[in-house]
């Protein structure tokens, strides 16, 4: 059977008090869209169409970023879920396989879930994801005898009865496409919020000898996300998930609940994360990596067995080779670190590349933006580099060359010289005792004075 996934995305998401679209909100630093459209991918579909409306052409270019073979509509106007499929009416034509909504305010449906949905429909015409729900708040009430489905109520249009009922629905629907395109055709907006309703379907199926099913999943995969409470409800979820899963994964975690992960970050078996660390977006650790306290990282690489921090700040660009090590307050950005090399205390590597087996002293830093524009350094393989040496870019510091603790380099150092690049130490006998005379003098006459 093949599928069109139909993701609605065209709310505004008036309760989140945003200028942003709601579909582009984050989540694990992936936007909700793109979590919703990662899990739909996993069902291989044959289209899969996002319908846009507020900031259209945002939501449309973030979609086309994720899957660039995705299909856009537009509803100008929002005027409800059904009215909001029946935009992919035109696109759909021809299409006889199976429609799949789903929202894109609802970002964890795992696709395990949606493989049951399509199972389910061998059984009904129409399938509905729903939930059991402690605290059904505003969710729509599903009105089921067993597992077959007689209506949806939306819970503003609900009887105090039917708000009772705690059987919810996620707002995810299976069915032939000519089936749902038909019964869209015919929803009505008379209702407490004036809108066409999607879930207004099952009842309409229903009186015309079809048949509604729902399969349940628990609530926390339904989370539909529609105020800042909820966006950090669900962020608190993903974290939890994220953990369970690189611990199963075979990553040593010393203090889970203080980790920070992004969706889409990859850590290899046998890394140790220790407390406090943080995963902004497309980070990659190899195995036997050993994060340590209070490290953020953001857009970088690190290779077999490197050490990072405690303290460290890695940046958009970072590539740490095997076994290198970033010690504590360093921050690395767009540098590739050799095999090996060792950058231990308080510097800063910026637009540079350094060799293997390098050595940078504490407190040095690249010197990498005029105030305009950024410049290259390029440190040689076995280089050590003297503590607060600044390094004015672009430079070149060659292979096994030196450079002394202070200095300011601005030439070029070749292979194996040794670069001083500071003031000459002058020493002047016991002035230091006839100094120190001469001050405890002057602050015993203005203590008088
Ligand atoms: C919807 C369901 C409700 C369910 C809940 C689950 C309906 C009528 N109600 O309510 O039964 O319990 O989800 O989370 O379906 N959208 C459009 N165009 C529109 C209106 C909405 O694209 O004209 C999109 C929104 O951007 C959002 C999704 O559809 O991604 C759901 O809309 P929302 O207004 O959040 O519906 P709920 O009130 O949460
Ligand atoms: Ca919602």
């Amino acid at each position: 059977m093949s599928i069109a996934i139909v993701i609605l995305a065209a709310g505004k998401g008036t309760r989140m008090l945003s200028d942003l679209p709601k579909a582009l909100h984050k989540i694990g630093h992936a936007t909700l869209l793109e979590h919703v459209m990662l899990s739909a991918s996993t069902l291989e579909p044959e289209k899969t169409v996002v319908v846009v409306g507020h900031e259209a052409k945002m939501v449309a270019d973030l979609a086309r970023d994720i899957d660039d073979a995705v299909l856009i509509v537009e509803q100008k106007e929002q005027l409800g879920t059904a009215h909001a499929v029946s935009q992919a009416k035109e696109i759909l034509n021809g299409f006889n396989g199976d429609i799949l909504v789903l929202y894109a305010d609802t970002p964890f449906i795992k696709p395990e879930t949606i493989n049951s949905i399509k199972e389910a429909r061998k059984k009904a015409d129409l399938v509905v994801l729903g939930f059991d729900s402690k605290e059904p708040g505003r969710y729509g009430r599903i009105i089921a005898n067993g597992r077959h489905i007689r209506k949806i109520v939306e819970f503003k249009d609900a009887s105090e009865a039917e708000r009772e009922l705690t059987l919810c629905n996620s707002g995810v629907m299976a069915g032939p496409a000519s089936l749902i395109i038909s019964l869209i055709g015919q929803v009505k907006n008379e209702n407490a919020a004036g809108e066409y309703y999607l879930t207004d379907c099952i009842e309409l199926a229903n009186t015309q000898g079809k048949s509604a099913m729902v399969v349940r999943c628990s609530e926390t995969e339904t989370l539909g996300v529609n105020s800042r409470l909820d966006l950090a409800l669900a962020e608190a979820e993903f974290q939890k998930k994220a953990r369970q899963d690189h611990i199963e994964n075979g990553v040593t975690l010393l203090a889970p609940n203080t980790v920070f992960f992004a969706l889409d970050t990859v850590i290899g078996p046998d890394a140790v994360i220790e407390q406090n660390v943080v995963f902004g977006p497309k980070v990659t650790i190899e195995s036997g990596v050993n994060i340590k306290p209070f490290s953020h990282l953001d857009g970088t690489h690190i290779s077999k067995g490197a050490v990072v921090g405690p303290f460290a700040r890695l940046r958009p660009g970072s590539e740490i080779g095997e076994h290198a090590t970033v010690g504590n307050f360093v921050e690395v950005k767009n540098a590739i670190i050799g095999d090996k090399s060792k950058i231990n205390h308080l510097s800063y590597l910026g637009d540079a590349k350094v060799g293997k087996s390098a050595n940078i002293g504490a407190g040095s830093i690249t010197c990498n933006y005029d105030g305009v524009m950024k410049h290259h350094t390029k440190i040689g393989d076995g280089a050590f580099i003297g503590s607060n040496t600044m390094m004015v870019a672009p430079i070149t510091i060659g292979k096994d060359a030196m450079t002394a603790s202070g200095s300011v380099i601005t030439k070029d150092v070749p292979e194996e010289a040794l670069a001083l690049g500071r003031g000459t130490q002058e020493n002047k006998p016991r002035l230091a005792r006839k100094l120190m005379k001469i001050l405890k003098q002057r602050k015993q006459k203005k203590d008088i004075g």
